[in-house]
Parts: C-alpha cells; sequence; structure tokens
C-alpha cells in the first residue's frame, strides 16, 4: 500500500507536526508500507497528484491539516483517510462549539463565555469568578491560551488569544488535575494525569521542559476510570469523530471531571500521549499506526 504522511503544515502547531510525522513515518517504514513523507507546507494537490497513494495518514495538528480543510481536500481528490470527516474535524478544532454541543447534551465542561476584543473583565469574573482562561477557540498545544488573574493580565490575554482566526473564548478556572483519554476504534485507553512543574499545562510543559511528571495509571479510582473512558467517548461520538483521538479532561476542585477539548489528529511523537497509555497495556508504537490506518474506510 502507498501511504502518503501528510505532516508539517503551516500551523502553530508545525513543529509538533514534523515531529508527529516523522515518527509515523518511521513506523509504517519498519511495517514495510510505501510510505512517503508528503509536506504540506506547500503545493500539498501538486504532492498528491504525483504521488497518487492509496491512503493518506494525516498527522497535521491546528488548523489547516486538524480542522477539515485537508480531509476536505482529500475527499475531493478521492483518497481515504485516516480519523474523522471533514465536519467533525471541523467541528473538533472548535473549543467553543464543542462546548456548546457538550453543554446541549448535559456533558460536563466548564462554563465559558464567547469573547472578543472588547468585552469587559469585570463581567466575565461576574459570570466565571477569577481567575479564568482566556484561550484561541481554534488553536491546538495551548498555544495563546493565558490564565488570567486581573485586569491587566486579561488584556495581555486578550492581545495574545486574539492573533489567532476562529474566535476566543473565556473559559472558567478548575483546580484539580488534568487528564487525557486516547481514543482508538470503538475503544477508549487508560487515562493519564499530566502533572506541570508550572502552573497549568501550557505548550512549554508539553515540549520543552523535561520536568512534567505522567502519571499511569492516572490515580483515579477504578469507578472514576471507567467513568472518564465513557465520557470520553461519548464527547468524541458527540462530535461526530471517528478512527482515533484523544479527549482531555480538567477536575473541578471537588473532584468532577470536565471536558476540556477534544484533538483530533493528537500528537504522535514517540513520547506523546496516545502511544504512552496504549503501551501501558501492551500496544507498541507501531501497532497503533496499523490499527489507525486499518480503521480507514476506503
Ligand atoms: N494538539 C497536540 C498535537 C495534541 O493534542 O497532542
Ligand atoms: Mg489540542
Amino acid at each position: 500500500k502507498r501511504v502518503a504522511v501528510l505532516y508539517g503544515g503551516n500551523s502553530s502547531e508545525r513543529e509538533v507536526s514534523l515531529n508527529s510525522g516523522k515518527a509515523v513515518f518511521d513506523a509504517l517504514k519498519r511495517l514495510n508500507y510505501d510510505a512517503h513523507l508528503v509536506d504540506t507546507k506547500t503545493n500539498a494537490i501538486g504532492q498528491l497528484a504525483s504521488l497518487q497513494p492509496d491512503v493518506a495518514f494525516i498527522v497535521l495538528h491546528g488548523p489547516g491539516g486538524e480542522d477539515g480543510r485537508i480531509q476536505a481536500l482529500l475527499e475531493a481528490m478521492e483518497i481515504p483517510y485516516t480519523g474523522s470527516d471533514v465536519a467533525a474535524s471541523a467541528i473538533a478544532m472548535d473549543k467553543l462549539k464543542c462546548k456548546m454541543i457538550w453543554r446541549g447534551l448535559n456533558l460536563p465542561t466548564a462554563d465559558y463565555q464567547l469573547i472578543n476584543e472588547s468585552s469587559q473583565f469585570e463581567d466575565l469574573v461576574a459570570s466565571l469568578g477569577l481567575p479564568f482562561f482566556v484561550k484561541p477557540a481554534c488553536e491546538g498545544s495551548s498555544i495563546g491560551v493565558s490564565k488570567v488573574i486581573c485586569p491587566e493580565s486579561f488584556q495581555a490575554a486578550l492581545l495574545d488569544a486574539g492573533r489567532f482566526k476562529g474566535g476566543m473564548l473565556a473559559e472558567a478556572f478548575m483546580s484539580g488535575r488534568e487528564f487525557t483519554v486516547p481514543i482508538l476504534g470503538a475503544k477508549a485507553y487508560p487515562s493519564i494525569s499530566m502533572i506541570p512543574s508550572k502552573e497549568f499545562y501550557d505548550y512549554e510543559s508539553k515540549y520543552l521542559r523535561d520536568d512534567t511528571s505522567y502519571l499511569i495509571p492516572s490515580g483515579l479510582s477504578d469507578d472514576n476510570e471507567i467513568h472518564i473512558q465513557r465520557l470520553a467517548k461519548t464527547a468524541f461520538e458527540a462530535i461526530g469523530c471517528s478512527g482515533w483521538g484523544r479527549v482531555d479532561f480538567i477536575e473541578s476542585a471537588d473532584g468532577e471531571l470536565n471536558l476540556l477539548e477534544l484533538n483530533t489528529v493528537p500528537g504522535m511523537t514517540n513520547h506523546s500521549l496516545v502511544p504512552m497509555s496504549l503501551a501501558s497495556v501492551g500496544v507498541g508504537f507501531d501497532s497503533v499506526v496499523e490499527q489507525i490506518l486499518n480503521l480507514v474506510e476506503s
């Protein structure tokens, strides 16, 4: 099978994607696939047209690659691809729309507000309390996310999140642990707890520091582990996602598990969370890659 590994792209998560894509490519080579790396930063159409792959393995993170756009291009070119379809990818990329859908289905997620550059600090404190978070709706890896503690940090947060397309949201702060749950096929896998040494699990904690701890088993009770895996699957299916992904959670002060966001193309470097969880149940990196590919409906 000729597999085009789509990686790179031009989102702010390009660097992460270059690492994820290379790791997936190496695994496909070890599995004896006719794998080819395609950096979609420029001329994706031309490269795909000349390569004529049987299937595209999407390892692009962020807008352009994870948000339905490359998926639509592949649909038009009649190239089957890994992961969620156009509509589900587009909704999943948008944290605000996911939260609206989850709320509509009574799934737990922190209180939030749609905001723009003229939103007022006092109004947000009145509805969300303090501190709160400001996030670009459509970025990944915590890019552009700030914790707001005062009017000055609010203005800085608006400027930072406002650099990105797709709008912004403010979200109530939750003081508990962060968890993540991989989905592969019809199944959810063991949760991981991420313990940053900094204030929250930001870009630096994710990729640049070596003092972030990952707990697996995550420390949840058996009942809560069943609960978080069920919730992950329900949240994934509510958005219409398929194939594989990863659902992120945060715990409130009273221990309730709340949905943060979902990733339709989670990180796939050798030390990323999806392979980490799967490894804990004896599924190696190459096997994860092969399963993702085998889930493609052609
Ligand atoms: N957005 C990054 C790649 C992740 O969720 O793993
Ligand atoms: Mg993400």
